[in-house]
């Protein structure tokens, strides 16, 4: 049976019915049409998936729509402000820290959470906070220099 979930996604209250078994990715790519946040593996493995639940980094491939209901969600569409892009998607562009792209939106929204809790890391710090996404082009270095840019600045 389905059920009516109440969500906060990007700022914006959002109510969805659906079946309960659904995964958050599918009913924020499938019925909120935000596409940004991306389906890779489907199991944990590869953070393509990545957006914040009340502002920890959470797998939406994983997460059951549920146990988002009431829950703030913050996906890539919701970085930016109205007339700038987040630091840390400026990193990005600027340091061209991207390939194909695939990868991109779960890597800013890993990097937005990792900054969160450490705003000045180390190479060590980055690898670590952000081993749980996967770059299949192997855009790695550029991807850290990025991070290393957003902390900067974030300091400003
Ligand atoms: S699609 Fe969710 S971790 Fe890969
Ligand atoms: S830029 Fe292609 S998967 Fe990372």
């Amino acid at each position: 049976m389905d059920v009516t979930v109440k969500l906060k996604v990007n700022g914006e209250e959002r109510s969805v019915t659906t079946d309960p078994q659904r995964k958050l990715l599918d009913v924020l790519r499938e019925d909120l049409h935000l596409t940004g946040t991306k389906y890779g593996c489907g199991e944990g493995r590869c953070g393509a998936c990545l957006v914040l639940l009340d502002g920890k980094k959470a797998f939406s491939c994983l997460v059951p729509v549920t146990a988002a209901d009431k829950k703030s969600v913050t996906t890539i569409e919701g970085l930016a402000g109205s007339d700038a892009l987040h630091p840390v998607q400026e990193a990005f562009l600027e340091e061209g820290a991207m390939q194909c792209g695939y990868c991109t939106p779960g890597m800013i929204i890993s990097a937005v959470a990792l900054l969160k809790e450490k705003p000045n890391p180390t190479d060590e710090e980055i690898v670590a906070g952000m081993n749980s996404n996967l770059c299949r082009c192997n855009g790695y270095v550029k991807i850290k220099n990025a991070v290393h840019r957003a902390a900067e600045k974030s300091r400003r």
